[in-house]
């Protein structure tokens, strides 16, 4: 089965080799973001289930739960929430 992103209820498919963010652009879902590395926290969403891999650890502060899109990636399915 292939992966699926699901962000704000709405499923999407999941290329596990590009971004969160990468990959709602792409289906032309609106998402915001500012610097798109890691610092800003304007990209931070809540993960509902599953679970994402940083190339680098993100600057911003995160809590519990949260999740840059803009430079994370997941292999498997995921669901997010927008905060
Ligand atoms: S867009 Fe700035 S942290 Fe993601």
């Amino acid at each position: 089965m292939k992966p699926t992103l699901t962000y704000n209820n709405k499923q999407y498919p999941l290329d596990t080799q590009k971004t969160l963010l990468e990959n709602l652009e792409s289906q032309a879902v609106p998402v915001e973001f500012q610097c798109r590395d890691g610092y800003c926290g304007a990209c931070c969403s809540v993960i509902e289930s599953g679970e994402v891999n940083y190339q680098t650890t993100p600057m911003a502060y995160l809590r519990d739960k949260e999740v840059l899109l803009c430079c994370s990636k997941s292999t498997q399915s995921i669901t997010i929430k927008s905060k």
